[in-house]
């Protein structure tokens, strides 16, 4: 058992009014967890949706914000596959009410890995919930393949910019949709192949262009609203798009009989562990592996002091290009 700092929601609201930085006890892990000494954490999105009330899967306050931590292990149950001392990465058990915005965090066994030799904390904090959602959307449901072309929307947010490598990594042609010449920069360098600016370039008549008339295999949608209804023009027959979220506030309106006309599929995405573990375990492994080999690189964006978690999670209705992390300490 263990006790320290943790910012928690205590009353859906405001994030400067509903979170507070409590003093808890973490007693020691359950079977399939393990208990780390946070270093770092991922931000999203989601923070802001779980602080105002308004995420799906969460009931009612209190309950610690983070869906992912980087550290060293500290306590492990019997039988357990890591050891006192390792160093790793995983998805948080936040769904029961314990956050990574914390000095410790459990972590789900099966959706933990060893950091490899070349991440950094930032980057660790960062990797585990982006490239598992990208790995369900593009892997799992859509899927893509090899020499198919991918149109990314939000692609310079936290989600899009890891579904920007992992596409790469699966061997597709990718399309970067963004807001502005800045975050399709940033796109560029995280591998992205073309650019379109939704703002201000006409999406459908640019992937023409790209496509030559064909249109894309796959749109990857973390945005939903008009921006994704307008690439739904965009996408081609027997097309797929993986509804991964609506961060323009609602998810896109989609015409059924555009579907049925044009032998197309909309895959709903949720980034949750498969029933059978050994599989889950397998696509931590696959992640791990294309992360040491260089292929995927958590698109580290603005990092935050741990302090500054409340201020943080209000900016994360517009977080600028890449992963928001937060640094929780130093080594
Ligand atoms: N299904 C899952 O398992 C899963 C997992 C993780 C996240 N999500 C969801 O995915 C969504 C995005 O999360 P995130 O962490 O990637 O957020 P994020 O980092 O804030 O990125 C969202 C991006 O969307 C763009 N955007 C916002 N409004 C737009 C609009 N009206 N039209 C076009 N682009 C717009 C933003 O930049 P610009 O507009 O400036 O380009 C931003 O870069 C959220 O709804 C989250 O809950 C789902």
């Amino acid at each position: 058992m263990v006790s320290g700092r943790a910012w928690r929601v205590a009353r859906f609201g405001a994030p400067e009014t509903a979170i507070e930085l409590q003093e808890i006890t973490w007693p020691d892990p359950a079977p399939g967890q393990v208990l780390v000494k946070v270093r770092t954490a991922g931000a999203g999105y989601p923070d802001a949706m779980m602080t105002a009330g308004q995420f799906p899967l969460l009931g009612e306050p209190p309950f610690g914000l983070g869906e992912e931590a980087a550290g060293e292990v500290v306590a492990v149950p019997p039988g357990s596959r890591f050891a006192v001392g390792d160093q790793v990465t995983g998805i948080t058990a936040f769904l029961e009410g314990w956050g990574g915005y914390a000095e410790y965090a459990y972590l789900g066994e099966v959706s933990t890995i060893r950091i490899p030799a070349d991440m950094t904390d930032e980057q660790a904090g960062g990797f585990p919930i982006g490239f598992r959602t990208a790995y369900a959307g593009l892997v799992e449901r859509a899927p893509v393949e090899a020499g198919q072309t991918l149109l990314i929307l939000g692609a310079a947010g936290s989600s899009g910019a890891t579904a920007i490598q992992l596409g790469k990594a699966l061997g597709a042609t990718v399309i970067a949709v963004a807001g502005s010449a800045e975050k399709l920069e940033f796109c560029a360098r995280y591998g992205a192949d073309h650019g379109i600016n939704y703002r201000t370039d006409d999406l459908p008549a640019r992937v023409v262009e790209i496509t030559n008339g064909r249109g894309v295999d796959v749109i990857y949608d973390p945005v939903g609203g008009e921006t994704a209804a307008t690439a739904m023009n965009s996408l081609a027959r027997n097309g797929r798009i993986a509804l991964i979220g609506l961060a323009a506030g609602a998810p896109v309106a989609l015409n059924s009989m555009d579907l049925m006309l044009r032998n197309q599929t909309a895959v709903g995405v949720l980034s949750i562990p498969q029933d059978d573990p050994q599989a889950e375990a397998a696509v931590w492994e696959r992640l791990a592996d294309l992360a040491a080999r260089g292929a995927i690189t958590t698109p580290v964006g603005r990092v935050y002091d741990f302090e500054d978690v409340p201020r943080m999670v209000a900016n994360q209705t517009s977080p600028g290009a890449g992963k928001t992390v937060v640094r929780v300490a130093t080594a």
